[in-house]
């Protein structure tokens, strides 16, 4: 499997794993213990990062993908070029369903999703991958010639 297309792309890759493995360290999960981290990268070549961060009440947690999608809208970025998830133990850690299409959002078929542990960056998929034939603003946007 190709890990990185190019050589900018996978220094862009081991920069978000260096981001996702640091704040995989601050994850809040007493109740299951399974400590993530994610990192991306904007269209203005800004990173943000999240952990994840569970709850008593359960169904309250929220996923590390979704922290670092928070970090990336409140600083203004709209767009993600690539995201990187990092996990514990030898099966990739992908992203949930409702973090799929909480990426969806804001990327395109074509955005990398690196799935990682902490030994080393295991596989390089894509979004649409991840979730074929999505729903997404396209959808919802009224057409050009009326907006
Ligand atoms: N989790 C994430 O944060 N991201 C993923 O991609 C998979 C699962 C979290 C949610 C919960 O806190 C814990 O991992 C166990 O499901």
């Amino acid at each position: 499997m190709t890990l990185f297309e190019n050589e900018a792309e996978q220094s862009l890759a081991q920069r978000l794993w260096a981001l996702a493995l640091d704040v995989q360290g601050r994850a809040h999960a007493p109740y299951s213990r399974f400590h993530v981290g994610a990192a991306l990268v904007d269209d203005q070549g800004r990173t943000h990062a999240g952990c994840n961060v569970e709850n008593a009440a359960y169904p309250q947690g929220v996923c590390a993908e979704a922290g670092a999608i928070s970090a990336m809208v409140a600083a203004g970025g709209r767009h993600i070029r690539g995201l990187l998830v990092v996990g514990t133990g030898a099966q990739w850690v992908t992203p949930c369903g409702g973090c799929r299409q909480k990426i969806r959002e804001f990327a395109t078929p074509h955005t990398p999703v690196w799935v990682a542990n902490n030994e080393r960056i295991q596989a390089r998929l894509t979004l649409g991958a991840l979730l074929p034939h999505s729903f997404g603003p396209d959808h919802l946007s009224p057409p050009k010639d009326l907006a």
